[in-house]
């Protein structure tokens, strides 16, 4: 067994709600987290940025001797995992793909309505959307840019009205969905918001399948 720690990596507060997840399952784990609050948010930075904040993300974690890395974050995940992947040797995983693994498991021979909402960033990337269309051809995609989501989650607007009529505003147009992808590691901060305008809907966000991923990675590893 191989005692360092995993290294994590988030633009600042979203990747805790993987943290817990993966803390939950893997309780025996150390990790080092990095919150790159300081260049807070990602979601309305190039791609170009974006690479690199995550290789200067990615080389403090190598620094503080981590023997993986999760990018807890789906802004990076879209737009500069497939690159860091090419460029260090050590296992990087992201939060897209085991969760849209779940999902095509889950509604195999069925032809879902999917929402997606995220940064807009991870938007325009069309990094969901992509490995959903490649798992699940016959699903239905609608996705929604919500700029104002993290930064609020940043400075603690989870639980008041602003919050609760941004993530009204934002959802008008993912209505009649069966899934709805939480492609912000910062959304779940405000799932229950989500959850009131959306009732019923199913609600997936990348913490809990990713955090199964890795135990199965630690485990074969
Ligand atoms: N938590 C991030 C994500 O999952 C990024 C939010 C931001 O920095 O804009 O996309």
């Amino acid at each position: 067994m191989d005692n360092r720690p995993i290294g994590m990596f988030d633009s600042g507060v979203g990747g805790l709600t993987v943290f817990k997840e993966v803390k939950k399952q893997l309780p025996n784990e150390n990790i080092v987290y990095l919150g790159d609050t300081k260049r807070f948010p990602y979601g309305s930075k190039s791609k170009e940025s974006i690479i690199e904040l995550t290789k200067q993300g990615i080389e403090f974690l190598i620094g503080q001797n981590v023997k993986l890395i999760v990018i807890a974050c789906g802004t990076a995940t879209s737009q500069a995992l497939e690159e860091v992947k090419k460029i260090y040797s050590i296992p990087i995983i992201g939060i897209i793909n085991s969760t849209v693994e779940y999902l095509e498991h889950k509604y195999r021979d069925k032809e879902p309505q999917i929402g997606v909402i995220a940064t807009k960033g991870t938007i325009r990337s069309n990094g969901w959307q992509n490995k959903i269309e490649l798992l699940m051809p016959k699903a239905k995609i609608k996705t929604m840019g919500c700029p104002l989501l993290a930064p609020m989650a940043e400075e603690g607007w989870t639980d008041n009205k602003i919050a609760e009529l941004t993530v009204k505003e934002y959802l008008k147009n993912i209505k009649n969905v069966d899934a709805l992808i939480l492609g912000c590691t910062h959304y779940p901060l405000v799932e229950e918001h989500i959850k009131q305008v959306l009732g019923n809907v199913k609600f997936f966000n990348g913490a809990p399948n990713l955090a199964k991923h890795l135990k199965d990675v630690l485990v074969e590893g």
